[in-house]
């Protein structure tokens, strides 16, 4: 059985105050309904200059926190860019790797993301890797080769027992912020073909790698994209900003 993971990007958003309230109704949401809860991961992936102020609020709750983005180098003249051995004294336990955002706006490749999972798996943070395909890819029919490459790119740098360690997301860029989800159906077919990859090559750790959906899910649509076979939770954007709705995909992920 894998359990259910909510993790919310909150990509360039909040300010002190902002985070301030969403931390509060976060953990109050989560803490007053502790049973319901106790089958979902949550996951909070701020802009990492607030990580230390996430991790205070987080204390008194189960939720994990991320950041979004980290290099792959260990140390040195890399401006603007945070090292692992940075987020390990702010408790951080996840890292968002290759988000199509960063490949498409910052140029990041498949080798280079490889190589990001396999410094934050060697430093004990866990990759959330994702991958997904554009629209002009997904016309063409090429949406399950796209994604199919990205996971190949990672297996062949990191080997398949490192999936066992890590997370996979599986976010279609044309649904990413554009309010147009993904079907179930388009997700499910998307997320059986990752998994039928990593079982060509370990059964086992297939069918134990959690995979999320991303991409414009919401407090409606996701209990039935949650309710998938191969759909374990998901990598939520703009709705992980309001406190409500992400309460409310937290609870459909645990009831799934
Ligand atoms: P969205 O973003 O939920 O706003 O579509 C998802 C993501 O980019 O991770």
């Amino acid at each position: 059985m894998r359990k259910s993971l909510v993790a919310g990007n909150w990509k360039m958003n909040g300010n002190k105050s902002s985070i301030n309230s969403l931390m509060d109704g976060l953990v109050n949401g989560l803490n007053s309904n502790v049973e319901a809860m106790g089958s979902v991961d949550v996951l909070v992936c701020p802009p990492a200059v607030y990580l230390q102020q996430v991790a205070d609020k987080v204390s008194t709750s189960s939720i994990k926190v991320g950041v979004q983005n980290v290099s792959e180098y260990e140390s040195g003249a890399y401006t603007g860019e945070l090292s692992l051995a940075m987020l390990a004294d702010f408790n951080c336990d996840y890292v968002i790797v290759g988000h199509s955002e960063r490949r498409s706006l910052f140029g990041e490749t498949d080798a280079q993301v490889a190589e990001k999972c396999q410094a934050a798996l060697e430093a004990g943070v866990i990759p959330v890797l994702c991958v997904g395909e554009t629209l002009e890819q997904r016309d063409s029919g090429q949406a399950l080769a796209v994604v199919e490459a990205q996971i190949d790119a990672v297996l062949k740098c990191c080997g398949i027992a490192s999936f066992s360690k890590l997370v996979v997301a599986y976010e279609p860029v044309w649904a990413i912020g554009t309010g147009r989800t993904a079907t179930p159906e388009q997700a499910q077919e998307v997320h059986g073909a990752i998994r039928a990859v990593l079982a060509a090559a370990d059964a086992e750790v297939s069918a134990s790698v959690r995979i999320l959906y991303g991409g414009s899910v919401n407090a409606v649509n996701a209990a039935e994209l949650f309710s998938q076979p191969d759909i374990d939770g998901g990598l939520v954007g703009g709705a992980s900003l309001k406190v409500d709705d992400f309460l409310a995909i937290c609870s459909a992920a645990a009831a799934a």
